[in-house]
């Protein structure tokens, strides 16, 4: 079975993007042949900093090694060094109504929030489905957001299937667990357009700033707090913590004693030995890129063959070769 999934190389990645999308994806390891790709392409629709885009997608590489993919067991590879994508996007984009992409909830949010659309932002599904198609992919996994985006790839790929013969795996999405939204600082949910992050790899003094500046209510130590599990501190302390260090907590916070400079204190504590290994393990990364740039280099290889064959097929069946 073969699993893939692409991330943006959207720059510092914060705790949400560690436990919605990091997490689920390395846990992922041992269930099948699995592919990461780091969609720089699809980045080029949002961003036009050249600089920003190479240092991201550096980053990116950095955080996801980091935090446990292991690039033995999988593939990982950034989009661009598998041309090939670009072909395949351009034989679908033939085969896809405009209506489809016409609606696309990604692309009318966008362009309701006043960004002018370009034809690579409309054209994004198709080069998504080229992403998927391109590596017989069985299972999608991603966040809701990209549900649509997988159910237009199955619409293409049969599409293509039924003009030309068999030849995509239809591939199906799956949808990772909704509950597990990491609220951001100021209680909304996590997200770098809310400026209310906490990054995975954030810097220690700034990162006990941020803790320790979050806004609670008034109430003294001493009174007792019966809405202890909707605090915040208490949700993400349940992210870093022990179940039953942040049980005991929880309980100390609702029978009252429990002052909210001591709970943020524990917070930052449990945040910073929480990641702690995989800060390590980004520091001796980032003392050796030379071995981050062969990850990818050699991940792209292997990619490339599968792509190979897949677009050589495509090309076969519609008589192109
Ligand atoms: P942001 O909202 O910060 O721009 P992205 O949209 O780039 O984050 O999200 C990247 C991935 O991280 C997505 O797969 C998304 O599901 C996940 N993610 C982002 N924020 C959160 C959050 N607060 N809680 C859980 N998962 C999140
Ligand atoms: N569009 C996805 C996102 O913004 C990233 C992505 C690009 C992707 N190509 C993909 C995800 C293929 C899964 C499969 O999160």
């Amino acid at each position: 079975m073969r699993i893939l999934t692409g991330i943006q190389p959207s720059g510092q990645l914060h705790i949400g993007n560690y436990f919605g999308a990091i997490k689920p994806a390395v846990d992922l390891q041992s269930r099948g042949d699995c592919t990461y790709f780091i969609a720089d392409y699809h980045s080029m629709t949002s961003l036009t900093d050249a600089v920003a885009r190479r240092k991201n997608t550096f980053d990116v590489a950095l955080d996801w090694l980091a935090c446990g993919l292991d690039p033995k067991k999988n593939v990982l590879f950034r989009q661009s060094d598998v041309p090939e994508v670009c072909e395949l996007m351009w034989i679908l984009g033939t085969l896809t109504p405009m209506g489809l992409l016409e609606r696309a909830h990604s692309y009318k949010d966008k362009t309701a929030k006043g960004i002018s659309p370009n034809f690579g932002l409309f054209a994004y599904p198709v080069l998504m489905a080229a992403d998927i198609l391109l590596y017989d992919t069985n299972i999608v996994p991603v966040g809701r957001d990209q549900k649509q985006h997988v159910e237009m790839t199955r619409d293409i790929a049969i599409k293509f299937n039924h003009a030309y013969g068999e030849t995509f795996v239809v591939p199906e999405p799956e949808i990772r667990d909704e509950t597990a939204i990491v609220p951001g600082l100021d209680g909304q949910k996590m997200s770098k357009s809310y400026g209310n992050t906490l990054e995975i790899f954030g810097e220690e003094k700034a990162t006990r700033k941020k803790i320790m500046g979050i806004v609670m209510d008034s109430r003294t130590p001493a009174e007792p707090k019966p809405d202890a599990k909707k605090n915040l501190a208490i949700q993400m302390l349940k992210l870093v913590a022990p179940a039953d260090v942040a049980a005991d907590y929880e309980n100390r916070l609702c029978a009252g004693g429990l002052g909210y400079g001591d709970l943020k204190k524990a917070l930052f504590e449990h945040y910073w030995t929480f990641f702690a290994p995989y800060r390590a393990k980004r520091a001796e990364l980032v003392a050796n890129p030379d071995y981050v740039h062969g990850v990818l280099r050699d991940g792209a290889a292997r990619a490339r063959v599968t792509a190979g064959g897949v677009l050589g097929r495509a090309r076969k069946a519609s008589g192109l070769a």
